[in-house]
């Protein structure tokens, strides 16, 4: 059985990165919603109460039952989590007369503590809470201390039950991996096991013992998390996977061929469907984004129901849903808002039960248990590309035409990046063809072309992005190598827009 830490979430906006801390102690973590702990569930070895955007006293406050946890599991309260504990145990918190927000020091701590072992003196934490615990309850004490909040860090005597009110999780508390590490490693005896390989074959095992000898299906995109999932069930489930991968025509230039040639070589089964002209005819005048998005999506469902359904007997959808889809899916009341986030509507029309061996994951895991699945580099550290295609990257109406300029830039580009070795640098890089003619000159020739823009972000996970710095030269290159191959083209910027306030994709 895999051990884990279960996180429960009261609403910070750094509950995730608490997660990802855990995870990089190779030790399996959950984050769920506050009231949705696991009672019955004989692997949690502890339990981390996360930071909230209210107050204990908030007539809205996310509440638990402590004493259902408390003495059962080892527990670590952070920022309102330590607050909550120290209210419901009796002690008092009050508003504090400034908001504390950012860095501060332990200036004094209790070095001996568990969970403060290898802290170092005065080592700096991160603060960011507007309520302050100014009187602990009985039979706890305090561990450590920073000049202006004396309860900075407590323990329940002779207990496994602590809290923190700084953030262990954030880059800027310097000994907070440290911290978490005593609280996961020593304190909670976790074994440190979570690896892609344990991964790899836990979940293996799972999907022989869930889908039997059922049939199942699956969407393919190209992308990172689908192909990971398919190789996945590949390897437990065999011919019983029918993979689907349907071509819109908005791909980037050669990426049909090229990603089916990359299937077939890893043993997959997979059904290549050329839909362009469908969808082409369907786009036909339509130039505004939200409805290139429906119409797109409508016509994906509408190819893969269509396929599927002259396969026999499968019972299963398979998606490569990964966890950051998951948190969107889930608020913290634990409604589901959107369940199915890579194909929206299938199961219910398909009647199909869905297989997500990914939910879990972050990205960057996904990536390491694709290594570990021996797939080839190119294909794992593939960047982005939406679903939608290059139809979100053209900002007028969609002919095919427009669709081959797009497509030569592109390829110029990408491949430009590569051979500079820049294209692992970036988190994600494409081309948008904007609606503008504009006056050159050619030789003797004038031209009246189009003009591009090219786009090139770094990112952690495409919530934020700022746009890459690209050096001068490769810009100068590529803008020299696309005017001269690329027919109709005759401008070419470089997006300098960071997310926020712009997004990645124009569209
Ligand atoms: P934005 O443009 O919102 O994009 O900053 C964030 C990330 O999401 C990708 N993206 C999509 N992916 N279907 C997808 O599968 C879509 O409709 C879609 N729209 C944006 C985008 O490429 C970036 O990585």
């Amino acid at each position: 059985m895999q051990e884990k830490i279960i996180i429960l979430d009261f609403g910070s906006q750094t509950t995730q990165l608490i997660g990802r801390r855990v995870r990089e102690l190779n030790t399996y973590c959950e984050i769920l919603p506050y009231n949705k702990f696991p009672h019955d569930d004989k692997s949690v070895i502890g339990i981390i109460l996360s930071g909230s955007p209210f107050s204990v006293y908030d007539e809205k406050a996310f509440t638990i039952k402590l004493e259902e946890i408390r003495g059962k599991y080892p527990i670590l309260g952070i920022c309102y989590g330590a607050q909550f504990i120290s209210h419901v145990c009796g002690g008092k918190v009050e508003p504090a007369n400034t908001r504390e927000y950012g860095r501060a020091n332990l200036s004094t701590f209790q070095h001996n503590n568990p969970l403060l072992k290898g802290v170092k003196e005065n080592s700096q934490v991160w603060m960011s809470h507007g309520d302050s615990i100014t009187q602990l309850p009985d039979n706890f004490e305090v561990i450590a201390s920073t000049e202006k909040v004396s309860n900075a860090a407590f323990q329940a005597k002779n207990e496994a039950l602590w809290g923190v009110q700084f953030h262990p999780e954030v880059f800027h508390t310097e000994d907070g991996t440290q911290l978490l590490q005593n609280f996961v490693e020593d304190v909670c005896g976790s074994k440190q096991s979570w690896s892609p390989d344990s991964f790899i074959e836990n979940t293996v095992a799972e999907l022989k013992k869930q889908i039997g000898n059922d049939h199942v299906v699956l969407g393919l995109s190209g992308g990172v998390d689908s192909s990971v999932t398919a190789v996945l069930l590949h390897r437990a489930i065999g011919k019983q996977l029918t993979c689907i991968f349907v071509d819109h025509g908005l791909l980037r230039k050669n990426e049909f061929a090229d990603v089916m040639r990359d299937y077939e070589g890893l043993g997959l089964n997979v059904k290549g469907v050329d839909a362009s002209e469908d969808f082409f005819a369907a786009l036909a005048g339509v130039s505004d984004p939200e409805k290139k998005r429906k119409i797109i999506g409508k016509g994906f469902i509408d190819v893969f129901d269509r396929e599927a359904k002259k396969l026999k007997g499968v019972k299963w959808l398979a998606q490569g849903t990964i966890y950051p889809d998951c948190i969107e899916s889930l608020s913290i009341t634990g409604t589901v808002i959107k369940s199915h986030h890579n194909v929206g509507g299938l199961p219910d029309k398909m009647k199909l039960q869905l297989c997500e061996p990914l939910r879990l994951l972050f990205k960057d895991e996904v990536r390491k248990v694709g290594y570990a699945l021996d797939m080839p580099k190119h294909l794992i550290s593939r960047h982005p590309f939406p679903g939608p295609g290059l139809a979100i990257r053209i900002l007028e109406a969609i002919t095919p035409e427009n669709v081959r300029i797009l497509q030569e830039v592109d390829d110029i580009y990408i491949k430009g990046l590569r051979e500079w070795g820049l294209y692992d640098q970036v988190w994600q890089a494409g081309v948008i063809l904007l609606p503008v003619r504009s006056v050159g000159v050619m030789g003797d020739e004038r031209t009246y072309e189009q003009a591009v823009a090219l786009r090139a972000v770094t990112s952690t996970d495409a919530m934020t992005a700022d746009w890459a710095h690209l050096p001068y030269d490769f810009l100068a290159k590529m803008s020299n190598d696309i005017i001269n191959h690329v027919k109709g083209v005759n401008h070419v910027t470089y997006d300098i827009s960071s997310k926020p306030p712009a997004t990645i994709e124009w569209e």
